[in-house]
């Protein structure tokens, strides 16, 4: 039996140093997007690498890691944000619904800018993709999508970080914390 103030470890450390580590990269991404080509680069293989690391993770990883513990059905997801909307939305102890869609969305969008961004460089003979089938992608139409998809991933980020701190706020759990130290309050409660 757990008591009132008893904590679950949640967010395993690799978990919470991907976060971080991402969170980092993607400021770096976008604030050298303009000039800094070589860091530009980096971050955004970082970027790559990270996402890669956390689809791996989403099926070999700890429980509360995993995909199949925080992807819920479309109708769950609903009535999740149904009852977000009036102020009364369920506790979870890992992601809720509307954060594990949001995580989904994050992860894919940022695999799909990392990649059209390699791809961008590949006709110049540089990153990962040098050589290879992508190299033939060049030209103003993939800059265009690259920086539309960035422009939809920091949207993405602005409303992460919204719900975090309306969740943080509604329930009366430090989200960010939980995000540093792991750990969460076990109970559910409305
Ligand atoms: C200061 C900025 C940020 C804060 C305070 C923040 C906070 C958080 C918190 C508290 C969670 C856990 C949510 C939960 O309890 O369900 C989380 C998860 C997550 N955040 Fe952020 N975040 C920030 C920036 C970012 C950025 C910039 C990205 C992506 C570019 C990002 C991507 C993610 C992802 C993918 C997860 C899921 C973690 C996992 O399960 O591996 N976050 N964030």
């Amino acid at each position: 039996m757990t008591k009132g103030n008893d904590s679950v470890q949640v967010w395993d450390i690799l978990v919470r140093i991907f976060h971080w580590t991402l969170a980092m990269a993607f400021l770096v991404a976008w604030l050298s997007a303009e000039e800094l080509d070589t860091l530009h680069y980096w971050a955004g293989y970082t970027i790559a690498a990270l996402v890669t690391f956390r689809v791996i993770w989403g099926v070999i990883g700890t429980h509360y890691a995993r995909f199949n513990s925080f992807v819920f059905r479309w109708k769950t997801v609903k009535s999740y944000l149904k009852e977000f909307i009036s102020l009364k939305p369920s506790h979870y102890v890992g992601h809720n619904p509307a954060g594990g869609l949001m995580v989904i969305l994050l992860l894919i969008s940022l695999a799909v800018v990392a990649f059209t961004g390699m791809a961008m460089i590949a006709s110049d003979g540089l990153g990962p993709l040098a050589g290879s089938w992508f190299s033939q992608f060049s030209g103003e139409w993939i800059e265009d999508f690259h920086e539309l998809l960035a422009n939809f991933t920091l949207g993405l980020v602005v409303f992460h970080i919204a719900g975090v701190v309306v969740s943080s706020i509604i329930h009366k759990e430090n989200l960010i914390r939980a995000m540093i130290t792991g750990k969460k309050r076990p109970r559910r409660f409305r």
